[in-house]
């Protein structure tokens, strides 16, 4: 599998962002991570299209769109438009998710399927013919700098078992409280997308992206 990290934009400065997201890409970076919140499937507001197509002129990174957002199918056509490359929803946000899931392909898109944390592996399993990447929340979504869920691991490796028994070709992606001490974890638990807010953005921006990437590489050297 590809490893990957990708920062996320929520512990961006706003006032900075296009040349934020110049030192992720200097720093080696090719996945940016954008949450995207509606203020009603979670209790936060982010941002939305008009930030995303402003960053998508300047930007060549695949942009990896992550709706927090009450029945996001309303909104998929709008955010590959705007400039998505893989646009991931909720399957607890979605009344239908076949049917959503199947908007994101006809839209062009990646599609990307999320649980928080207190929902079970097995509401989605039967989705993981459909989608490039499972996206597991490891901490409560709506907010950046929130610790780690510990029970969040065993779902991790219940999901790589599960694509592994099926053969598959899906990405694990974990989101939430992701620091120097829960990244081995979750790369050793099966994760291959790693997002990162706070870790990535607090202090050196440029420095602490090489030096996390550096260690992705290292410990996913390590698993077989
Ligand atoms: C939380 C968002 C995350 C958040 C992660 O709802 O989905 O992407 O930015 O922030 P950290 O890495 O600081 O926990
Ligand atoms: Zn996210």
């Amino acid at each position: 599998m590809e490893y990957q990290l990708c920062p996320s934009i929520l512990s961006a400065d706003f006032n900075r962002l296009g040349e934020q997201i110049k030192a992720l890409e200097r720093a080696g970076v090719k996945w940016l991570h954008i949450d995207v919140m509606d203020g009603d499937f979670v209790p936060s507001i982010s941002f939305g299209m008009p930030v995303i197509r402003s960053i998508r002129k300047e930007s060549h990174l695949f942009f990896d769109v992550h709706l927090m957002v009450t029945a996001p199918e309303r909104y998929i056509r709008d955010f590959v438009d705007c400039g998505a490359d893989s646009v991931t929803i909720h399957a607890e946000a979605c009344e239908d998710l076949e049917r959503a899931i199947q908007l994101i392909r006809d839209a062009g898109a990646q599609v990307g399927i999320s649980i928080k944390p207190a929902t079970p592996v097995n509401d989605i399993s039967h989705f993981l013919e459909d989608v490039d990447t499972v996206l597991i929340m490891t901490v409560q979504p709506g907010f950046g700098g929130q610790k780690y869920i510990q029970d969040c691991t065993e779902k991790i490796m219940e999901l790589k078992e599960l694509i592994d028994k099926e053969e598959l070709e899906v990405n694990i992606q974990v989101d939430g409280g992701i620091n120097d001490e829960t990244l081995e974890t979750v790369i050793k638990a099966g994760a291959n997308l790693i997002v990162a807010g706070s870790y990535v953005f607090k202090g050196d921006l440029e420095s602490n992206t090489r030096a996390i990437r550096k260690k992705i590489e290292t410990i996913s050297g390590e698993v077989e």
